[in-house]
Formats: C-alpha cells, sequence, structure tokens
C-alpha cells in the first residue's frame, strides 16, 4: 500500500451518511472496506479502493470475519466508523420489549461488536481512530424517542470510558453527533414506529411524530457536507471527543447544557448536603 494510503472501516455504507463519507474518503485517494448487510453499495472507487462486504451488525461472526478481511487486505485499520444504526419512535411507554431490544442491539451492541473485532488490532497498532456515530439525542433527548435515544446515550457512555482506556495506547475515540440530516433516516425504509399507540401521549410524542413527518425531506444537515467536516475533524492534530455535525445539534446541546449548569446551581447545596462531614457538622 503506498504511504499515507489511510485504510477505513466503515458499517453502513449502503446509504445515507455512511454513503456519503465512504465517497469522500475515496475521493482523496484513500481505501475503504465498507458493509452493508445485502454486500451492496452503489459507490465508484474513482482515485481509492473499495471492497463492500456483507455484514449485519448483530452477527458477530460476520463482523469478525469483515474486520479480519479488511487487515490481512490491508495490513492495518487507521479509522473503524460505527455508522449504522437506525431510528425507532414513539412514546416510551408505547415501544414494545422487542423493539426496544432491537434497537440497543444494533445501535449498541453492534457498534460494541465492531469495536471488540477491531481493539486487538489497534492495540497492537498503537494508533488508530474510532469513530461512534451517535446522534444529537445521544446527549439530550426528546419525546418521542426516548428507546432510541436511550441507546445512542449507551454509545456515547461506553465511547467516553472508551476514549479514557484507548488514549495511553494511542488509539483516539470521536464521537459524531448529528442534527437532522436529509438520508433515509426518516423514511420507512429505516425507521421504525412503535407498535402501540396511546392517547395520552398525543400531545407530547405524537407532536414529535408529526414534526418528523414534516421535516422528513426538508431535513437542514446536507450528508456530504457532514463526510467534508468529518474528514476536517480526523485531519485535526488533536480531534475532540464530540463533534456536533450541524446548527440544530449545536443549539439543543448548548440548552442541555444550560439546564445541567442551571439545575446544578439551584440545587448545590442540597446535593452538597449528603456527605458524612456536612450531615455531622
Ligand atoms: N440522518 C439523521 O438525521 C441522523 C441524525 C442523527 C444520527 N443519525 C445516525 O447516523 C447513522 C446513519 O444514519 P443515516 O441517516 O445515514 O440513515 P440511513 O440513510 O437509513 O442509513 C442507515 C445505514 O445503516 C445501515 N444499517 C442499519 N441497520 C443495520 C444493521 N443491523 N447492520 C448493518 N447495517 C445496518 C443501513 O444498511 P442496509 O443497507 O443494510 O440497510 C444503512 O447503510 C445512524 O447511526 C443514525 O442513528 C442520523
Amino acid at each position: 500500500m503506498p504511504q499515507g494510503k489511510k485504510v477505513w472501516f466503515i458499517t453502513g455504507i449502503s446509504r445515507g451518511l455512511g454513503k456519503e463519507l465512504a465517497r469522500a474518503v475515496l475521493a482523496r485517494g484513500d481505501v475503504v472496506v465498507g458493509t452493508s448487510r445485502n454486500g451492496r453499495a452503489d459507490l465508484d472507487a474513482g482515485d481509492g479502493e473499495l471492497l463492500v462486504l456483507p455484514m449485519d451488525v448483530n452477527n458477530m461472526k460476520q463482523v469478525e470475519a469483515a474486520v479480519e478481511r479488511a487487515y490481512s487486505l490491508h495490513w492495518r485499520l487507521d479509522y473503524v466508523v460505527n455508522n449504522a444504526g437506525y431510528g425507532l419512535l414513539g412514546a416510551v411507554e408505547e415501544v414494545s420489549q422487542a423493539q426496544a431490544r432491537g434497537v440497543f442491539e444494533t445501535n449498541f451492541f453492534g457498534s460494541l461488536n465492531v469495536i471488540r473485532a477491531a481493539l486487538p488490532t489497534l492495540r497492537a497498532q498503537r494508533r488508530g481512530h474510532i469513530l461512534n456515530v451517535s446522534s444529537v439525542g445521544g446527549f439530550t433527548s426528546i419525546a418521542g424517542a426516548g428507546i432510541y435515544n436511550a441507546s445512542k446515550f449507551a454509545l456515547e457512555g461506553m465511547s467516553e470510558a472508551l476514549a479514557l482506556e484507548l488514549a495511553p495506547l494511542g488509539v483516539r475515540v470521536t464521537i459524531v453527533e448529528p442534527g437532522a440530516f436529509r438520508t433515509d433516516f426518516l423514511t420507512p425504509d429505516s425507521l421504525q414506529m412503535s407498535s402501540n399507540s396511546i392517547d395520552d401521549y398525543v400531545e407530547t410524542s405524537g407532536r414529535m411524530l408529526a414534526h418528523f413527518d414534516q421535516i422528513n425531506g426538508k431535513q437542514p444537515g446536507d450528508p456530504a457536507a457532514a463526510a467534508a467536516a468529518i474528514l476536517e475533524m480526523v485531519d485535526s492534530p488533536s480531534p475532540p471527543l464530540r463533534l456536533a455535525l450541524g446548527g440544530d445539534a449545536l443549539e439543543r446541546m448548548r440548552r442541555k447544557l444550560r439546564q445541567v449548569e442551571q439545575d446544578l446551581d439551584r440545587w448545590e447545596s442540597l446535593s452538597l448536603s449528603t456527605s458524612y462531614e456536612t450531615v455531622n457538622s
């Protein structure tokens, strides 16, 4: 492999953000080993090098085989991008247990499967960069998406610890947090709706579902611009733990930080009242 060419392992390159990222990576001449469940992706390798493998992130055997194939072809892994995922809408109570477990299987355990498969190589190399595609919803929840949000919160919680564990070993971790991007995400090809509907949630979850229905196809975020931003971020000498994508994501994340700060300030003395030292003084 010519010096300087980077090897990217990207899940879910058949559509949306993963496809645009793969396209941008290939355009700069890097190598993409990408996956989709049916092993197909309509992409032109251009100046790069492309291998598309069939892989369901929930199938550990397929995950191990795909990561191994990437490594045995190129003898290195530079970027591992956990992009595959899907949305699930409905109030927390409206979502069935099977649906809740299903979205955690793909969005959290699927990413964990890929990370487990890639880590021995990344650790041995003492370099590499894991990008976990979460969501603004992995940082702040909304009515109507609580279980999807929880699956991404889980991904973020794990990623924060992983970043601390891998930093001394030379491996980086970044959580990518997109706002609303114009992909298949909100279409019936990708999105799942809760199996139940309860009238009491019409004004909360119901309103949000109607909003998502309205913005489908009109989301402000451009997936090609997201891909360009991700490339700029990974090229930086000090990439962040979190990268928000889109003004909507920035705004919502800042609002949450302000709310948390306000709660902490307002309840500070009660929070501090719980130590043995304060109780006994
Ligand atoms: N678009 C947004 O507004 C938005 C916002 C926040 C976060 N995100 C996150 O961004 C990521 C990409 O979403 P997108 O917007 O690009 O959606 P998308 O257009 O629906 O594409 C989803 C991709 O994930 C793959 N995938 C889904 N389940 C899979 C599984 N079990 N195993 C392997 N691949 C699987 C799909 O591959 P197949 O061809 O096999 O179905 C497809 O390539 C997701 O993690 C999503 O949660 C998106």
